[in-house]
């Protein structure tokens, strides 16, 4: 974290500074759709109808102008949808305002505003020590048609046939040749597929990557549908980003999933995904299926530790489309901060936002006032403040392979970090309403008379005889333990 402290003050005269793996594993992301997050009028009440599925108006400068509302709940990056030009015809799936249809790689798409707002959103971030993550998509273009009826000459550079696999619609998912090699999209929109395979095809990609990094000095790549393209095509991609890159392989199946890790620095963590639904949106969900995954995770996966970890994002229903209780949601959205990986939370989840699959999953977030008030506003901001501490202040806490110690029907715990400077973290799914109780939590590493103090209550304890560490729980609320010493410094638990 020093290092890069000081890198960005070199970033501040004019050096553009790629940020590696190793740099993103101490990285806490927001994720947004620049469409959705903030308008440049500063608007909290203009409309935004998701099932039209048209731009709402959101803006590079908007995300500039709300950056004290994100990093005041202790994030320290963002990511953004794609900024290529896009199809510009209204479609019967209405506009490309998610960013995912793009035509003309050269240029920005100018619903978010010029080259000059893109740089200074990357100069904005850096200004405060914060990382820019971009979506990028190599798999397909987008074109307002029927499946193989495409007019290439809409698109630049690839404005040819040749640079195209041959049109077949993919009708068999797990069929990983007919993935890679036929075309996503259908009659109304089509997505033709690039040929990932051609020499020519992957210089223009290879160039056109490292030339994005360079000229908006961004930090990281967020990479879309990697699993329909060939896996040699991304460690080529990878290489030339020059920046820490995570997939999105859309599948919950580790002995899927943690491959691609061999050919890009990290994926979407969606192996945790399902179980970690799984054990909260709901007070009966299964302990047992999270408190295995972690492990099968770490040994499945190259490095569980560069893992992109989450609870919503656009591509699937929004927790509170389960269920409204905030307790619940509190309890997933500190596993994802806590766990192995880097944390991602999608924009309107500290808002309790329901929307269920896209797209009513990709609410307006000027809707909601920015209030910095709400529950999970306040959850998260204490989360990632309690994850930052362990960072700066203890040993090897991104490095350091969650340790699962501890679970009931209810309730699960988990050790991170170096030996005396450990976060331990305990999570249940009684929900709001739940009993008060007190829990005695075994094999923590602290010794007994170790002062803790517990985040998200401010209880301090002491560790007992037995070296089990005791844990207030009530009302269903998650908690974090931190050494007291640890907390020297922060904001965390001071009066
Ligand atoms: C942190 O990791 C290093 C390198 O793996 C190791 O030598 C050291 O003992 C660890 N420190 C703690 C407190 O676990
Ligand atoms: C917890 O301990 C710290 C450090 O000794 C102290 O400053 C704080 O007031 C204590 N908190 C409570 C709720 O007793």
């Amino acid at each position: 974290m020093v290092l890069a402290r000081f890198a960005w003050l070199a970033g501040l005269i004019g050096t553009a500074i790629a940020a590696t793996p190793a740099e993103w594993r101490s990285q806490s992301i927001y994720f947004m759709l620049t469409d959705r997050f903030a308008r440049t009028d500063g608007s909290t009440t203009a409309a935004c109808d998701t099932d039209a599925r048209k731009y709402c108006g959101g803006t590079w400068q908007g995300i500039i102008d709300q950056l004290d509302y994100i990093q005041g709940m202790g994030f320290t990056a963002i990511w953004i949808t794609p900024v290529t030009g896009q199809l510009t015809e209204e479609t019967k799936y209405g506009e490309a305002y998610h960013g995912y249809w793009q035509q003309d790689i050269e240029a920005l798409d100018s619903n978010y505003g010029t080259a000059d707002d893109l740089k200074a959103l990357a100069a904005a971030l850096h200004k405060r020590d914060m990382y820019l993550m971009v979506d990028v998509v190599a798999n397909h273009l987008g074109y307002a048609g029927a499946g193989a009826d495409v007019d290439y000459s809409k698109f630049n550079p690839f404005n040819d046939a040749k640079y195209f696999h041959s049109y077949c619609p993919i009708t068999d998912y797990d069929d990983d040749t007919m993935a890679q090699n036929c075309w996503l999209g259908d009659n109304t929109v089509s997505l033709p597929d690039l040929d990932t395979e051609s020499e020519e095809v992957q210089k223009i990609w290879y160039d056109w990557v490292g030339k994005l990094v360079t000229d908006y000095s961004i930090d990281g790549l967020r990479v879309d549908t990697v699993k329909h393209v060939q896996k040699d095509f991304w460690s080529g991609y990878n290489k030339a980003a020059g920046v820490y890159c995570v997939g999105e392989v859309l599948d919950g199946d580790v002995d899927y999933t943690c491959p691609y890790q061999e050919v890009m620095d990290g994926v979407l963590n969606y192996p945790i995904y399902y179980p970690l639904l799984d054990a909260f949106q709901s007070t009966t969900g299964s302990m047992a299926g999270l408190y295995d995954m972690i492990t099968t995770v770490q040994k499945s996966c190259k490095d569980s530790t560069l893992l992109g970890n989450f609870v919503e994002n656009h591509d699937n229903p929004r927790f509170a489309s389960v269920t409204d209780d905030v307790a619940l949601a509190k309890n997933a959205a500190v596993f994802s901060i806590m766990a192995d990986g880097i944390p991602i939370v999608y924009a309107g989840q500290e808002q309790h936002f329901s929307g269920g699959a896209d797209p009513a999953n990709r609410e307006a977030m000027w809707l909601s006032g920015f209030k910095t008030d709400s529950e999970l506003y306040k959850l998260i901001a204490k989360a990632n403040g309690a994850r930052n501490q362990a960072i700066a202040k203890g040993d090897n806490f991104t490095t350091y392979q969650n340790a699962p110690i501890y679970k009931d029907d209810s309730t699960i715990a988990m050790r991170k970090g170096g030996d005396g400077s450990q976060a331990i973290t305990v999570l249940t799914n009684l929900g709001t309403g739940g009993k008060e109780y007190s829990l005695s939590i075994p094999d923590t590493g602290f010794k007994a008379g170790d002062k803790l103090t517990e985040v998200i209550s401010c209880a301090n304890v002491t560790v007992a005889e037995s070296g089990e560490v005791p844990v207030p729980m009530a009302d269903g609320e998650p908690r974090i333990l931190l050494p007291t010493d640890l907390l020297t410094g922060s904001t965390l638990c001071v009066k």
